[in-house]
C-alpha cells in the first residue's frame, strides 16, 4: 500500500520572526512511518518542523505553515491508497502577516486570527484512498472523536487523552482508541508509540 503520512507541528507566521504553533513532537507520525515501512509498504512523510531523524526509506517532504500542508497534501493525494492525518494543524492563523518585525509598545496589544482551512473536512467526498484522522482531546474524548469522525468524512480516527502527560504530546508512549464508522471502536492499551504505531498500521491495512 501507499502511506501518505503527514506528522508534527504548524507555524502560523505573524512577523518575520515570530509564529503560533503547538506541541506537537511528530513521534507519533515518524512511528507511523517507520512502522509502514517495516510492513512493506510505501511511504511519503510530510513532516512539519520537528527534531527527528528521517525514518530511513521514506519520501520526506517539509511544510511549515497549514496552507503548505494543505498544499503538500492534495498534491500527493492522488497517489496513495491511504491518508493517515497525524499532523497537528493550526485552527487559526493571524488575518495579517506584518512584513517588519513587530516593534514593542508599552501597552496591551491585540491580535486578529482567522480560521485556517481544514484539511480533512475538505478532501473530495469521491476519493480513491481511505483518511484517518487523529483526535487529540483533553475531555469527552468518546464524543469529540465521533463527532470528528463523521464531521471530517473519515475512514476511521485515532482518539488519545492529551490531559495525560504520561501519553501524548511529546512522550514516547501513547493509548490511543480507533473509532470505526460503523460505530465501533478498538482501545490500544498504553504502549510505545513505536508498538502504537504497529498495532494502528494492521488495523489500516484492513480499513
Ligand atoms: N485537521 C485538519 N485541518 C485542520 C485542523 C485539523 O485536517 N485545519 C485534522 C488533524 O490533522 C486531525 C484531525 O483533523 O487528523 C483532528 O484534529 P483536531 O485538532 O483534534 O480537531 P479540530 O478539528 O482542530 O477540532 P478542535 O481543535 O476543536 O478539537
Amino acid at each position: 500500500m501507499r502511506f501518505l503520512i503527514t506528522a508534527g507541528p504548524t507555524r502560523e507566521a505573524i512577523d518575520p520572526v515570530r509564529y503560533l504553533s503547538n506541541r506537537s513532537s511528530g513521534k507519533m507520525g515518524y512511528a507511523m512511518a517507520e512502522s509502514a515501512i517495516e510492513s512493506g509498504h510505501e511511504v511519503v512523510l510530510i513532516s512539519g518542523p520537528v527534531n527527528l531523524p528521517a525514518p530511513p526509506g521514506a519520501q520526506l517532504i517539509s511544510f511549515s505553515s497549514s496552507d503548505e500542508l494543505h498544499d503538500a497534501v492534495r498534491e500527493h493525494l492522488p497517489n496513495c491508497d491511504i491518508l493517515v492525518m497525524c499532523a497537528a494543524v493550526a485552527d487559526y492563523k493571524p488575518a495579517d502577516v506584518s512584513a517588519q518585525k513587530i516593534k514593542k509598545r508599552g501597552e496591551p496589544m491585540a491580535l486578529e486570527l482567522v480560521p485556517t482551512r481544514d484539511i480533512l473536512a475538505s478532501l473530495p467526498a469521491e476519493r480513491t484512498y481511505r483518511v484517518v484522522g487523529f483526535a487529540a482531546e483533553t475531555e469527552n474524548v468518546e464524543e469529540n472523536a465521533r463527532r470528528k469522525l463523521r464531521a471530517k468524512r473519515c475512514d476511521l480516527i485515532v482518539a488519545n487523552d492529551v490531559s495525560d502527560a504520561k501519553i501524548g504530546m511529546e512522550s514516547d508512549e501513547n493509548e490511543v482508541t480507533v473509532f470505526f464508522k460503523n460505530g465501533e471502536k478498538r482501545k490500544i492499551p498504553r504502549a510505545s508509540k513505536k508498538n502504537i504505531a504497529r498495532a494502528l498500521t494492521k488495523i489500516f491495512e484492513n480499513v
